[in-house]
């Protein structure tokens, strides 16, 4: 079958929720994915940073095919024998006291929230049913009701209401309004990204989570740091807060947590936080399952052991210091951003313009995978394996793409 009949199949018999570049994908090695006519690209999306250890990493395959020929699933009606051992490693690795498994991303913002209320019932003493999460603006965390009512983007609510309460949305790296958020005493967490990946790579100002995470904790607030995207490595850190030594009280993980080979994510929090929830009060019949476990686990290893955090800092330098050379020779370009291998170019267009999506076409027509997000800002995310040679070959397509649009 060609790319056309498989794209033609999906348009067919599948929901219209996506709108992908026209590329149909068969194979991954590394940083390089193939499509059905053997085609070969650099991902530079990686599947919004799930494949940090990029794609069908051999550990990986080894470890998942070892637990799947002894136990996938056992619920959480029994032990098994791999999950304490999974969540020794996230705790002792970030330096938590408890880990709760779930699966999505989602479901740990999910999960986050719900320990946030919780929390704030039992602990904090806010009035039941009162408690509020503050949000910040131009946050995405998933697509599930709670997901909506937290954003700010008309894509993600419009048509979907009602809403969830609960929310106070507040400009991101606004620390006044933080501040004056922080004033109700039903607040029981904030909840935010550190660099905010979907809304196009944005980065708070240095200092901006310190002085965040001080403010929630002299009003007993949790500090929730959703790294779903930016965590594991992509930014040149463990954690993109571990740039500012910040230690959120609650840490939520997903995506790269497998490596892209299911879907794995986790919140981690003391035993203060995680203790008030007990037995029949949140779960989930596929999280922590221990093929998930030996995967997470294997995963986390594969990071450590390769040096990616490393190779993410000084091939994000790579990338970084090209893209601002770049930006100095075409007016196209309205800035670019990035931390470690979390980057991005914004087009010198508004959200509605084509520009963005055309550049990203042509650009794949020469090998390079990257997709727009809110309509001008292209997201760059290589695996964190990626090297210095196919770094380089990523330039040359982004500079002549760029440059034949002038
Ligand atoms: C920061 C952040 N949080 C949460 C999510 C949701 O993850 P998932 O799609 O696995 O539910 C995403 C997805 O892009 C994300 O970028």
């Amino acid at each position: 079958m060609t790319s056309q009949e498989y794209i033609d199949l999906e348009s067919t018999y599948g929901a219209h929720n996506y709108h992908p570049l026209p590329v149909v994908l068969e194979k991954g090695k590394g940083s390089i994915v193939w499509d059905v006519e053997g085609n070969e690209y650099l991902d530079f999306l990686s599947a919004y940073s799930a494949v940090n250890q990029g794609h069908c990493h051999p550990r990986l395959i080894g470890a998942m095919m070892k637990q799947a020929e002894k136990l996938t699933l056992s619920s959480r009606a029994f032990h098994n024998n791999q999950l304490g051992l999974a969540e020794k490693k996230l705790a002792e690795k970030f330096g938590y006291d408890k880990v709760l498994f779930m699966n999505t991303g989602v479901e740990a913002g999910e999960s986050a929230l719900k320990l946030t209320r919780k929390w704030g019932y039992e602990i904090k003493g806010i009035p039941i049913n009162q408690a509020q999460i503050i949000v910040a603006e131009g946050n995405f965390w998933g697509r599930t009701i709670a997901a909506i009512s937290s954003s700010n983007d008309p894509q993600s609510y419009t048509n979907f209401g009602p809403f969830l309460p609960g929310f106070i949305k507040i400009p991101y790296n606004d620390i006044n309004a933080l501040e004056k958020a922080l004033i109700n005493p039903n607040v029981a967490g904030f909840m935010i990204e550190p660099i905010q990946g979907e809304a196009g790579v944005i980065l708070p100002e240095t200092g901006y989570l310190k002085k965040a995470k001080e403010l929630c904790q002299a009003a007993q607030v949790l500090f929730i740091a959703d790294e779903i995207q930016t965590g594991l490595g992509r930014t040149g850190a463990w954690l993109a807060c571990d740039h500012e030594g910040v230690k959120p009280d609650l840490l939520l993980l997903g995506k790269a947590l497998s490596g892209g080979f299911m879907p794995v994510s986790a919140v981690l929090s003391s035993n203060e936080i995680m203790l008030t929830l007990r037995p029949g009060e949140h779960g989930s019949t596929f999280g922590g399952n221990p093929l998930a476990c030996a995967i997470a686990s294997e995963a986390i290893d594969i990071l450590e052991d390769e040096n990616l955090i490393e190779n993410a800092q000084i091939r994000g330098n790579q990338l970084m210091n090209f893209l601002q050379s770049l930006s100095q020779k075409s007016p196209l370009i309205r800035e670019v951003r990035g931390k470690g291998l979390l980057c991005a170019i914004e087009i010198n267009t508004d959200e509605d313009s084509p520009i963005a999506w055309d550049i990203c076409l042509s650009m794949m027509k020469s090998g390079l995978l990257a997709k727009p997000t809110h309509g001008n800002k292209i997201r760059l995310a290589p695996p964190l394996c990626i090297s210095e040679n196919d770094i380089k070959k990523a330039c040359q397509i982004i500079e002549q793409t760029i440059l034949s649009y002038q």
